[in-house]
């Protein structure tokens, strides 16, 4: 006969009863489902009123402490976030991690599944000196231990480098598989949630951007922040791609030197490829990156195919997206894209999901195609609808004011009566892709 347990736990699953809290449900199967009866609640118990919820300080906030990455979090992290980190191997996401973990001032613990504890302190001690006492390694690649780390501890912050080199000796998934990365990941993130703490996992993309585990964890965290190298590889691009609690999309552009990580002074002229400008392929746009206007080129390659499938590439831009511009520029322009190879690229190594930059696609695109370049000193904004109209996108002013910072002569956009701008750039208003692009065909 089964001893009767003084439960204080139980599974939120199936409802078997323990004495103490498990990791994972002996009758069940199910991980991390075992909660304390008193947190689990009955219904009743569980409801919050709204004012008492509103009345709590608003998202209680950990700055990180370093001015740009609180920029592109929207000022530091809520409570029990949890933020994916992703980036190709020897990028710099330890480095900007410990920047962080030194700066910052709450209880940290800083998890290393690759290196010795020793190793850690060695390769970053040339950073800067730690401004919290309460800043703590160690080396464990072992999620049934982390867990309990975190248990044990309760860190205010908590960094798990890598995910890709931690495993589990319980869990039955096949070691290293992306199912399996899914399932410690599912594990620490929802241990986070319950104890409060904000959690940083560290993800590993391979160099095409497939992401060998990253791309299936995003919607498992409330932060994606995407790490990549830049062209000049002494600088680096970290993006916010997805963020619960703050904008998404802000970019800051970083500098690796012999004492890590400071922020670049080269923002304007960095997204440009000056002497690409009077080559067939090549159209400028102006896009809004979070908060920043930025001054970005497009670049196109078309070749004949030898596909029976012609290929399309994109990098930096949605793949998807790519295919309606074609097929818009091919049903309302008559240009003959489907016997053709296209590649697509936004030059500096960013990602773009500003549907204003779709006319300058399109501008790419089309002179790639009659091998004409578009006109010097000319800037392309608007967003394509399917009928080829051009749709009026966002801070027309902001873009028009930055692309005559860029001292650009020529703004092509949609028709737009309010535009305000100087005598120093002409804008050229249209209402179809076929008008605006008419210099090219
Ligand atoms: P790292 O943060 O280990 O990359 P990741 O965690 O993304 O794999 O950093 C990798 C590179 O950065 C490594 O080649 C050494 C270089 N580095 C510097 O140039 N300066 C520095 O101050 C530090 C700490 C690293
Ligand atoms: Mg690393």
């Amino acid at each position: 006969m089964r001893a009767k347990i003084k439960a204080s736990f139980e599974c939120s699953k199936c409802g078997a009863a323990y004495a103490k809290w498990a990791g994972q449900c002996t009758s069940c199967g199910e991980w991390n489902s075992v909660v304390e009866i008193s947190k689990a609640g009955r219904a009743g118990e569980s409801l919050k009123r709204l004012s008492d919820v509103l009345d709590i300080d608003e998202l209680q906030r950990i700055p990180t402490e370093i001015a740009y990455l609180d920029r592109i979090l929207g000022g530091g992290l809520p409570r029990g976030t949890a933020v994916l980190l992703a980036g190709e191997p020897g990028i710099g996401k330890s480095t900007l991690l410990f920047h962080m973990l030194l700066r910052q001032k709450a209880t940290a613990v800083y998890v290393s599944a690759e290196e010795s504890v020793e190793q850690v302190a060695q390769r970053f001690k040339v950073l800067e000196k730690p401004k919290s006492a309460e800043l703590f390694l160690v080396s464990e690649n072992r999620v049934e231990k982390i867990l309990e780390l975190m248990d044990q501890h309760k860190p205010q912050v908590m960094v798990l480098d890598s995910i890709q080199m931690t495993l589990s000796e319980t869990m039955e998934r096949s070691r290293g598989g992306a199912a399996a990365i899914r399932d410690i990941s599912e594990a620490l993130v929802s241990k986070a949630k319950q104890l409060g703490i904000t959690f940083w996992l560290v993800g590993h993309v391979t160099k095409d951007g497939e992401i060998a585990g990253p791309k299936m964890l995003e919607h498992l965290v409330d932060t994606v922040v995407t790490f990549s190298m830049a062209e000049d590889h002494r600088l680096r691009i970290l993006q916010a791609q997805k963020n619960r609690y703050g904008r998404s999309g802000e970019v800051v552009l970083l500098e690796m030197s012999d004492k890590g990580l400071q922020e670049s002074e080269a923002w304007n002229s960095f997204w440009v490829e000056r002497e690409g400008q009077s080559i067939s392929g090549c159209a400028l746009t102006t896009t809004l990156l979070g908060s920043r206007i930025a001054c970005v080129e497009i670049q196109a390659l078309v070749v004949d195919s030898y596909f029976p499938s012609p290929k399309r590439s994109a990098t930096g831009f949605d793949h998807n997206r790519l295919h309606l511009i074609l097929a818009v520029l091919e049903k309302r322009l008559k240009i003959p894209f489907s016997k053709q190879d296209v590649y697509l690229n936004v030059v500096g190594g960013l990602r773009i999901s500003d549907p204003g930059v779709d006319l300058a696609v399109a501008a790419a695109l089309v002179s790639a195609h009659s091998e004409t370049p578009v006109p010097k000193g000319s800037v392309f904004s608007g967003e394509l609808g399917l009928t080829g109209e051009l749709r009026l996108m966002s801070v027309l002013d902001d873009r028009l004011r930055f692309a005559e910072q860029m001292q650009l002569k020529i703004f092509v956009g949609p028709k737009a009566p309010s535009a305000k701008h100087s005598s120093k750039i002409s804008y050229k208003p249209c209402s179809t892709v076929a008008e605006a692009l008419s210099m090219l065909f």
